[in-house]
């Protein structure tokens, strides 16, 4: 059994997703004459080795900086791109095994919401037929039933009235208007689970936690597995029982969203904490700065790959592997030092 699948111990049976070992490479792209002559073509390990599941009702949130592979993770796990290897399950389903045909009939499931809602909105479509047509692709219901579902749905996500709002095109529509149509059509299947690939991260602060409050309710409601990507530490202690932490690539610590705040393990965490914002003047944070740049994952580190920017790196760190250690039954973290 993986460690991380102990994450909500006791149910295993509840488990939407189940993800094992799942890798992703980008070939590298180099001049003609150099790729004939390179024997071992170079790749960009943006995904590499990572293991995790997700409940029944439950977000896992995926936190770390920009470039740390977690937009490749949700759309690998969803098969929007091919992974390199791993296993992937998803309501019992093997996805990898999964021909065209298969997948397409399969991903009334699984959704996903990413960040612009305009650009995955067609602009010539009133929004009512844009969330009409994944029931029309699917076969699901009648026309007069697939309209009320629609009606139904806009009314769930507060697009009030209903009626008005289905024949709205995107572009008279507010940003956080846009994003609720995105996750009235990403629920409209009923699917089991749902990435959000930084669904909130262009909306201002107030819309911002309007349309998570509205997350958090079809969650509960739709008793739906989230996949829940975000820069943004606040958003995912808001909406997720379990944070995953990514450096370059790898998962560096997993655990309960409130166990992660409190008792952050690797040094990457602690430095991830130490940048929130606190909103009393009058508390002094110490805030850990990492040293240097993101090294390019083309060219990784020995060891441990956030040592070079480590504070608390010391020699034994070039040779350490990263699997996730235990610190106690639902926290794992990749620092054997700390
Ligand atoms: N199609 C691709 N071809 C080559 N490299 C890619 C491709 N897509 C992503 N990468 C590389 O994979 C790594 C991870 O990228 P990814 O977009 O998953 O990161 P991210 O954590 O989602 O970043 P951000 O927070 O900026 O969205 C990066 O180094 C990126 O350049
Ligand atoms: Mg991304």
């Amino acid at each position: 059994m993986l460690i991380t699948e102990k994450l909500g111990v006791g149910c295993m049976a509840d488990n939407v997703v189940v993800v094992k070992n799942l890798k992703k490479y980008f070939p590298l792209k180099l001049p003609w004459l150099e790729a004939f002559l390179k024997k071992e073509k170079p790749m960009v390990k943006a995904v590499d080795d990572l293991s995790f599941s997700i409940k029944k009702g439950e977000a896992l949130g995926l936190v770390g900086e920009s470039g740390s592979g977690k937009t490749t993770v949700g759309r690998s796990i969803i098969r929007l791109i091919e992974p390199t290897d791993g296993k992937i399950e998803i309501g019992k389903k093997n996805i990898i095994n999964l021909t065209e045909n298969e997948l397409r009939k399969e991903r009334r499931n699984f959704q996903i919401i990413f960040q612009d809602p305009m650009a995955s909105l067609n602009p010539y479509m009133t929004i009512g037929k844009s969330v009409i047509h994944p029931l029309e692709i699917h076969n699901i219901g009648t026309p007069k039933e697939r309209k009320e579902r629609v009606l139904e749905i806009f009314e769930k996500v507060n697009l009030i009235p209903a009626k008005e709002f289905f024949n709205r095109y995107p572009k008279q529509l507010s940003g956080g208007q846009r994003q609720r149509v995105v996750i009235a059509r990403a629920i409209i299947t009923n699917p089991k689970f749902i990435v959000s690939d930084e669904a909130t991260a262009m909306l201002d602060v107030s819309v911002r936690s309007q349309v998570l409050q509205l997350m958090l309710e079809i969650k509960k409601e739709y008793d739906l597995a989230f996949l829940f990507i975000t820069h943004d530490l606040a958003s995912a202690k808001y909406i997720c029982e379990n944070i995953a932490v990514m450096y370059l690539g790898k998962i560096v610590e997993i655990a309960p969203t409130k166990e992660l705040f409190e008792n952050p393990h690797h040094p990457y965490t602690q430095i991830l904490m130490s940048s929130i914002p606190v909103p009393d003047p009058n508390f002094k944070k110490k805030k850990i700065i990492p040293k240097g740049e993101i090294p390019s994952p083309t060219n990784m580190p020995t060891g441990c790959r956030f040592r070079t920017r480590c504070p608390y790196a010391k020699k034994e760190c070039e040779d350490v592997d990263m699997s996730l250690q235990m610190i106690n039954e639902r926290h794992f973290s990749a620092c054997p030092f700390f």
